[in-house]
């Protein structure tokens, strides 16, 4: 299978009607596929047209599975292109987190300090 397709073309074929997958920087036509498969459509439409490589792993998805899967390759994805999004969303909102964290740290510490002054004043 020699078709390289960039994140851009994959991200739009996101659809139920037309829905690709990445999983280890291979392409998958799972519009067929989803509704026989056995964790449900809306499960793998959710991921349509982004890269679910870690979800389909960490389901621990059987040798049946794989096989599966091989019948549903269409292509690779072009490593110089652009990979949009999840990655970028998901380390946006761990930076977020991070910074939420931070607040607590500091917030504690002024308690703590407020409390240290008030006890050695007292
Ligand atoms: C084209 C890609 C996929 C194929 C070919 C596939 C295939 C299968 C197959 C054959 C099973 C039955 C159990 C097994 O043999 O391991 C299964 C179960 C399951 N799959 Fe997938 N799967 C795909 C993608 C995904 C993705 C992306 C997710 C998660 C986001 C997912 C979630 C699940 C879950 C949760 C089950 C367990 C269902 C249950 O036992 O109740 N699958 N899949």
């Amino acid at each position: 299978m020699s078709n390289v397709f960039t994140y851009q073309e994959i991200a739009e074929h996101n659809s139920p009607e037309d829905a690709w997958i990445i999983i280890d920087g291979k392409v998958y036509d799972v519009t067929k596929f989803v509704d026989e498969h056995p964790g449900g459509d809306e499960i793998i439409l959710e991921l349509a047209g982004q890269i679910a490589t870690e979800p389909f792993n960490d389901i621990g998805h059987s040798d049946d599975a794989l096989k599966k899967l091989e019948k549903l390759l269409i292509g690779r994805v072009d490593v110089n292109s652009e990979p949009l999004n999840q990655t970028e969303a998901s380390q946006s909102t761990q930076t977020t987190g991070g910074e939420g964290s931070g607040k607590l740290a500091i917030l504690c510490a002024i308690v703590f300090f407020a409390v240290a002054y008030y006890l050695s004043n007292h």
